[in-house]
């Protein structure tokens, strides 16, 4: 699907319009969301903005670089695609044209284990190695065997997550009685009815329930509800010695994602992963945490000579990014951005969404009177304007 020709679109946000528009009511709903008041939803990108830097002028600008590296692997801006459930319920097919976009972008591509297409499915379709979002379930084997397929798909990290072993409550998915495929009552019918081209590129896909699980994991008895599934399978037990055994298993890159506090980044450390990610989960877990830009330079402060420390949760700006590298993040994860960029326009919505936010971050860090991302710290911002700053 391409983007709408007569919409201008200069932002993520004006991307998120057109996304509204063309995205089923249940799955853009379940991207734009966050867990019950959705207070640290908002406090994510609210505490970011907060935020400010200092205008340094007559400083050379030319030959800016904004190219790094996450765990050592190449990312054109300092940013890498985060695991997103239903993917492939924005647009058709929706994990494998993000995948591409990233790859032809050059930026890090993480596909979900919630993901509608499978690991196979997105490797058959892709050169780049891409990472894979690991959940814990209680069945093991089942594990063990998913560990096993990223490892025979090439995918070149393996992202941990910590923290959604439950459910938080999202009340618009319990309202919109949110499945994949979606039941065929009468609103979802109607609301289909104003989705045409989503309608139909979905039709021409194979692609519409849960791939990495559907015929792979035992007694999953209901895959479309994802509150129930999360409950019966996934394991609420999971803790930092099963962190060590799965690091074990899967014998490459490691990234620990979901942590928001100095005490558990120690521990991410001590297991010998090699990022983490400072998260809480796009504020879709923990209402009332606080929000990641918060706690990053507390974390960062805490381990960051030890390992990698990215984040994610609010980025919805290259003037975002430069915030987190500014407060220590080697990079930053996108979730909602590029799945708006998927709802809105395909592939083409993806690689619109990766070049706004490289255009702004290139611009920002001019503007700062820096030419090297890796040149940027603390001191772009102004004190006191930032969390953990010293006062002004
Ligand atoms: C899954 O990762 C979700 O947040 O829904």
């Amino acid at each position: 699907m391409p983007l709408p020709s007569r919409t201008f679109i200069a932002t993520v946000e004006d991307m998120r319009r057109v996304a509204r528009r063309r995205v089923p009511r249940m799955f853009y709903d379940y991207a734009d969301s966050g867990s019950w008041t959705e207070s640290t939803y908002r406090a994510n990108e609210e505490d970011l903005q907060k935020i400010r830097f200092r205008q340094r002028v007559a400083r050379n600008m030319e030959n800016r670089n904004l190219a790094t590296t996450m765990v050592g692997q190449p990312a054109a801006i300092p940013l890498a695609l985060a695991p997103t459930g239903l993917t492939g319920m924005q647009h058709a097919d929706g994990e494998i044209l993000a995948a591409q976009a990233a790859e032809a972008f050059g930026v890090p591509f993480t596909l979900s284990t919630m993901s509608i297409c499978s690991i196979e499915d997105v490797a058959a379709h892709t050169t780049a190695p891409f990472w894979f979002q690991l959940y814990v379930m209680r069945d093991r084997d089942f594990i063990e065997r998913l560990i096993d397929r990223a490892k025979a798909a090439k995918c070149s990290a393996l992202v941990l997550t910590l923290d959604l072993q439950i459910l938080g409550q999202r009340h618009k998915d319990l309202r919109n009685g949110l499945s994949a495929p979606p039941r065929m009552t009468l609103g979802n019918l109607v609301n289909l009815a104003t989705k045409p081209a989503w309608c139909w590129n979905m039709l021409r896909t194979q692609r519409r329930t849960f791939r990495n699980i559907a015929g792979h994991a035992k007694g999953v008895t209901d895959l479309s509800s994802l509150g129930a599934w999360t409950a019966e399978q996934f394991d609420p037990t999971l803790s930092w010695d099963d962190v060590e055994w799965i690091k074990k298993r899967w014998g490459g890159k490691l990234i620990l994602k979901g942590i928001l506090d100095p005490d558990d980044a120690r521990h991410a450390v001590d297991t010998g992963a090699d990022a983490l990610i400072v998260s809480n989960h796009g504020g879709r877990q923990l209402d009332g945490a606080v929000s990641s830009v918060a706690m990053l330079p507390q974390v960062v402060d805490a381990v960051g000579k030890d390992i990698e420390v990215w984040m994610d949760g609010g980025i919805r700006s290259g003037q975002d990014i430069l915030r987190a590298v500014a407060l220590g993040a080697r990079g930053v994860m996108i979730g909602r951005p590029f799945l708006y960029g998927l709802g809105a326009g395909g592939r083409e919505g993806v690689t619109k969404v990766l070049e706004i936010l490289a255009r702004e971050l290139d611009i920002t860090m001019a503007l700062c009177g820096y030419r090297d991302i890796h040149q940027i710290g603390r001191d772009v911002l102004v004190p006191g304007s930032y969390p953990g700053s010293p006062a002004a």
